[in-house]
This record gives structure tokens, C-alpha cells and sequence, in this order.
């Protein structure tokens, strides 16, 4: 494909709907590596015989793969709620709180008893993303 051919038409979106389409995009690419750690986790559980990691793998799961999903379904269906200023900071917290999660629990399930407040900070982060996501929600769904 040549430079004059080439499909530009995402860089030249206005900058609310390029926002919009980033804020989902993120959450998505988040959500299947998510999938993959905690399915991941799951497998070596079954061969393994050792079901050590079921709490990190359940977490992982559900606020990794299965909320965040939701929250990229959710922002890709209702373009409002991602012109949001809140939005990016609903994305950086619960992020922040997930990737934390994913890697203190597996720590802490393995005798790591040092990393327990880490989680203590990473699930808080999770709930100050869910409260933001709450007032999104409230405000433009
Ligand atoms: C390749 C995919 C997966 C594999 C191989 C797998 C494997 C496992 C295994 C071996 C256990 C422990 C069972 C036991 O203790 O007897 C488990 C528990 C569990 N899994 Fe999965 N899993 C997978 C995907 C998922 C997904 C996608 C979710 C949720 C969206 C999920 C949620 C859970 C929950 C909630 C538990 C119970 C945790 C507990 O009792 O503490 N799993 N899984």
C-alpha cells in the first residue's frame, strides 16, 4: 500500500472520538492478556495438582478478564462516557490496581507474606476505579 493509498482515517478523527476509541482499545488489549494469565494459571493448576494459586487465578479472572472486558464493552457502546475527564483516570487506577494484583497475589499465595499490603493498595485501586466508573455512569449513560 503507498503513502497515498494508506487508511489515515483514525489520525484524522477529532480528538473526542480518537479519546473515546483509545479508552476501549486499552481496556481490550488489557482484558485478553488478563485471559491468558489467569487461563494460564488455571492450566498449571491442573497439571500441576496444585491448586496454591485459585485466589489469584479467580482474581485475575473476574476483575482481570471478565470486568475489564466489560468496562471496554461498555465505554465502546455509550461514546459519551469516554469524553469524560474521568475516564482516563478510571483506566490508569484500574489498571494500576489489576497489573498489581496479578503479580502480588501469585507472591503472596507462594509465602511472600511481605507483599500483602501491596495487594491491600492494589485492591483499593480497584475500588476507586469502580467508584469512577460508577460516576461515569451515572453522568452519561
Ligand atoms: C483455561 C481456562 C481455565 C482453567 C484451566 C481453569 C482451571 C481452574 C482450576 C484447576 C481451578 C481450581 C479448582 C479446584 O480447586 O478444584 C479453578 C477455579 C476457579 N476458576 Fe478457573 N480455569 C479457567 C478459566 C477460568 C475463567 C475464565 C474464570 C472466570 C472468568 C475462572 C474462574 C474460576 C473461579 C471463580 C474458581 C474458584 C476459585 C476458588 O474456589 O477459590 N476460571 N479454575
Amino acid at each position: 500500500m503507498t503513502t497515498a493509498t494508506m487508511d489515515h482515517s483514525e489520525t484524522y478523527l477529532p480528538r473526542t472520538r480518537a479519546r473515546r476509541i483509545s479508552i476501549a482499545r486499552v481496556f481490550v488489549r488489557f482484558a485478553v492478556l488478563y485471559a491468558l494469565i489467569g487461563m494460564g494459571m488455571g492450566i498449571y493448576m491442573g497439571v500441576a495438582e496444585d491448586f496454591t494459586l485459585r485466589p489469584a487465578h479467580a482474581h485475575i479472572n473476574l476483575l482481570g478478564w471478565a470486568s475489564t472486558m466489560l468496562f471496554a464493552l461498555t465505554y465502546r457502546a455509550v461514546p459519551a462516557m469516554s469524553e469524560s475527564r474521568l475516564a482516563i483516570w478510571h483506566l490508569a487506577i484500574t489498571t494500576f490496581g489489576i497489573v498489581g494484583m496479578t503479580i502480588a497475589m501469585p507472591l503472596y499465595f507462594y509465602g511472600q507474606e511481605w507483599v500483602h499490603p501491596i495487594i491491600g493498595i492494589a485492591m483499593l485501586a480497584q475500588v476507586i476505579g469502580m467508584s469512577l466508573f460508577t460516576l461515569i455512569v451515572y453522568r452519561h449513560f
